[in-house]
């Protein structure tokens, strides 16, 4: 290892208090509600990437699967192969891939990506959305996909941006705090599960240190707008019920109080509207290598 970057601040004590399987549902809905955020870094993000004639594109930790979907209608010449370490996540992918006739374009691996890959045809992209964070040396694992990488091929990654606003400014929520200390209690409880905080990584200099190049760090956000649809509002709802079990031990009771208020009111209110951000990094395998 030449690099200061592939050790210290991944430390992986609580990774284990993740089961992916139970958060199944929660992972299709938090897709559902950042899809457009897919289309975005297609449309706009990617000026390397000929989406309609690239052959092959690994989306690692792909989850249930919707983002491996929303490749293939980009990439329509393309093998799409969704890698995870979760079985049964795998087993959601080639499901829905069979109902909707794409079982042949969808293949599914699974593997650890704190391990060695496995043997793949060359890739032009790889998609990497809220992984990375996950992972003990990404140094590491960001050189080994760096090889999976034809030569020119991109790298994409979605990750952690700012929190999610919902509440209108003039909201009283957002005007005494009560929100802000819901998002900042939320946040600590993410970090200690994680053993890090997944937004102060530095993924340009741990690219760099993998050796890519053409480095960009943006920031991508989906808006869905107030009054909600059925889709947003149940994300909502979900949002705020799994933040106060997150956050419960760090909130005062009026804060706790006023936030079940919230939440118990989703269905009826028309003022609220979902803004999700994500960082979106692209960078690339150099063309010589
Ligand atoms: C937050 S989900 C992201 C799902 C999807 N990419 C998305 O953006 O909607 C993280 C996924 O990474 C997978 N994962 C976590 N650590 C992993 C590892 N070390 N190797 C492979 N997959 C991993 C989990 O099983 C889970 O499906």
């Amino acid at each position: 290892m030449t690099s200061p970057h592939t050790h210290g601040h991944h430390h992986h004590a609580h990774d284990d208090e993740f089961d992916w399987e139970a958060m199944a549902d929660s992972l299709e809905l938090d897709s559902a509600i950042t899809l457009p955020i897919v289309h975005e870094i297609v449309r706009t993000c990617t000026p390397h990437v000929e989406w309609a004639t690239i052959g092959h594109v690994l989306d690692i930790g792909c989850g249930p699967g919707a983002v491996a979907v929303a490749l293939s209608r980009h990439a329509p010449r393309a093998r799409i192969t969704a890698l995870d370490s979760s079985a049964p996540l795998l087993g959601r992918v080639r499901h829905r891939a069979a109902q909707l006739g794409l079982d042949d374009r969808i293949w599914t691996i699974a593997a650890d990506l704190d391990g060695t890959l496995p043997t793949l045809p060359p890739v032009d992209v790889v998609w990497a959305s809220m992984v990375l964070h996950h992972v003990s040396h990404a140094v590491v694992t960001l050189g080994r996909l760096k090889d999976a990488l034809a030569p020119g091929g991109t790298l994409v990654m979605v990750e952690f941006g700012n929190a999610p606003t919902v509440l209108p400014v003039t909201d009283p929520m957002r005007e005494s705090g009560v929100w802000g200390r819901f998002q900042s209690a939320t946040a600590a409880t993410l970090n200690e599960r994680l053993g890090l905080d997944p937004v102060g990584i530095d993924w340009p200099a741990l690219l760099d240190a993998a050796g890519y190049v053409d480095i960009v760090d943006q920031r991508v956000a989906a808006h869905h707008p107030s009054p909600l649809d059925d889709t947003a509002r149940t994300w909502l709802t979900k949002h705020v019920g799994r933040g106060l079990e997150m956050a419960a031990e760090r909130l005062t009771a009026d804060d706790g109080e006023a936030l079940g208020t919230l939440l118990h009111d989703i269905p009826q209110r028309d003022d609220l509207f979902v803004h999700a951000e994500r960082r979106v990094v692209v960078a690339r395998r150099g063309a010589a290598e």
